[in-house]
């Protein structure tokens, strides 16, 4: 979208707070860290928060942090957390005192539990076109109760020298969904901002100024891979652009994440990084493979729900697929169908400036239960610990019709019930639901994209 479109607007006032989005502060959301940007002066630093607007009882004191990035000065970029909270209670929230004032509101997750029902919203790849904003008006629509976000926010190194102006607009852009309703982070490629001919050599910068995760609440030394904990749900953010090889810190830190991980209290195991690992879509085209080929047996092993991913800009949905006998003396290399393992999600369709990932040009293979190159969202809710519906919404539909929709079971708690099997849009495979055929036996499905 052009610089003046109204969603880049600056809000009214003098200094006033911009681009306020929050995150989880701590693991479960009894803390919530919310950032914004002042741009004349830093200003005051204090968030007052409580129960309703004429009783903001409670203060925290943000830090306050500027960048540089080549030619460009950021503004004041404050992060604030704000502690003490109760699980599933509406706050309101205030800064920008002695210049403009601004006051948002959020409601806290529920306390874990295995039942607890949540809606997780997932986007991807979203940018700030027009496709973008259509995506978020849908997502507004569809009302999750948090995002996971799979990466690629801002598209700023699109644009002459890495403009991070860009950064500002984007955070102004989204401002109205992510200052009402915590956004879990996946660092994306698009954040590395890593650009040596402008004398930038420090990966990540602008996003790790702009966007902190709750990386200690969970033992990470690094803010690009943490988990949180939503209601019924166990998340485990990965980094598809840090060390991921064995015994590097973020294969030890998943190691023993995944010893953590209760299922009674969190039935839900869900893991996102940004490069996907099963997709058939000729761009990026297994740029996640060595990450799947580490890591996958790991996510077998702890029966994964689901696995997310963006990147990609176009929507797949896989089978509950696996492809961990491979050894380099037996050349078993074929995925098969296995319903101990992840079904795995690419949604980097959120609508960025890149366009449409449209070179699907293989017959779609059997691992992939449905693809289309199309701007959209999803929602995952959970009900309890056993079901969860889930739905993508492509933007050409609106936000009433799901265009690919399941119904999926825990692998915890209903680990031999076979929930990736036929849809209404593949009747072909309706007969082909063994979980140790192997995948090229199966009947070719017909290609879904346009
Ligand atoms: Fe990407």
């Amino acid at each position: 979208m052009p610089l003046d479109a109204d969603v880049f607007a600056e809000p009214a006032g003098r200094n006033a707070p911009q681009q306020v989005h929050i995150t989880l502060g701590d693991q479960t959301g009894t803390a919530m860290t919310v950032s914004w940007v002042t741009m004349e002066e830093a200003g005051n630093s204090t968030v007052l928060y409580g129960l309703a607007i004429d009783k903001l009882d409670m203060a925290a004191e943000a830090t306050v942090t500027t960048y540089t990035y080549y030619n460009y000065t950021s503004g004041f970029i404050h992060h604030c957390t704000l502690t003490n909270l109760q699980y599933g209670v509406k706050y309101k929230y205030a800064m920008g005192f002695g210049f403009t004032v601004r006051t948002f509101w959020f409601t806290t997750p529920p306390r874990p539990g295995p039942d607890v029902g949540f809606r997780l919203g997932l986007i991807g790849d979203i940018g700030q076109t027009f496709d973008s904003n259509a995506t978020l008006t849908h997502y507004e629509a569809t009302g999750g109760d948090a995002v996971l976000f799979m990466g690629d926010l801002s598209y700023a190194d699109k644009y002459p020298l890495h403009d991070n102006n860009r950064w500002d607009t984007r955070g102004r852009f989204s401002e109205r969904s992510v200052a009402y309703q915590p956004w879990i982070w996946v660092a994306g490629n698009h954040e590395i901002d890593y650009a040596p001919e402008l004398g930038e050599t420090k990966p990540f910068k602008p996003f790790t100024h702009r966007y902190p995760t709750p990386h200690l609440a969970s033992a990470s030394p690094e803010p690009y891979w943490y988990s949180v904990k939503l209601a019924s749900a166990h998340i485990i953010v990965l980094s598809s652009y840090s060390a991921f090889g064995k015994y590097t810190p973020q294969w030890k830190w998943l190691e023993a994440e995944l010893g953590r991980v209760n299922r009674s209290e969190t039935p839900w195991l869900i893991m996102a990084s940004h490069s996907p690992w099963y997709i058939s879509n000729n761009f990026h085209y297994m740029e996640g493979e060595s990450m799947r080929a580490q890591l996958e047996k790991m996510a077998v092993d702890a029966r994964v729900d689901l696995v997310f991913a963006g990147h990609v800009h176009a929507y797949e949905r896989s089978f509950r697929v696996s492809n961990i006998r491979y050894n380099i003396t037996d050349g078993l290399c074929t995925p098969v169908r296995d319903r101990r393992a992840p079904v795995y999600v690419t949604i980097g369709d959120g609508g960025n400036i890149e366009g449409l990932a449209d070179e699907m040009a293989w017959t779609q293979p059997p691992y992939s239960a449905f693809r289309e190159d199309s701007f959209g969202h999803a929602v995952l809710d959970i009900k309890n610990r056993t079901h969860a519906y889930y739905a993508w919404y492509r933007n050409d539909d609106g936000a009433k019709v799901a265009a690919d929709a399941v119904w999926f079971t825990n692998r915890f708690h209903m680990p031999n019930h076979d929930d990736s099997t036929p849809t209404k849009s593949h009747p072909s495979i309706a007969s082909s639901s063994s979980s140790s055929m192997p995948a090229y036996n199966l009947p070719r499905l017909i290609r879904i994209s346009n």
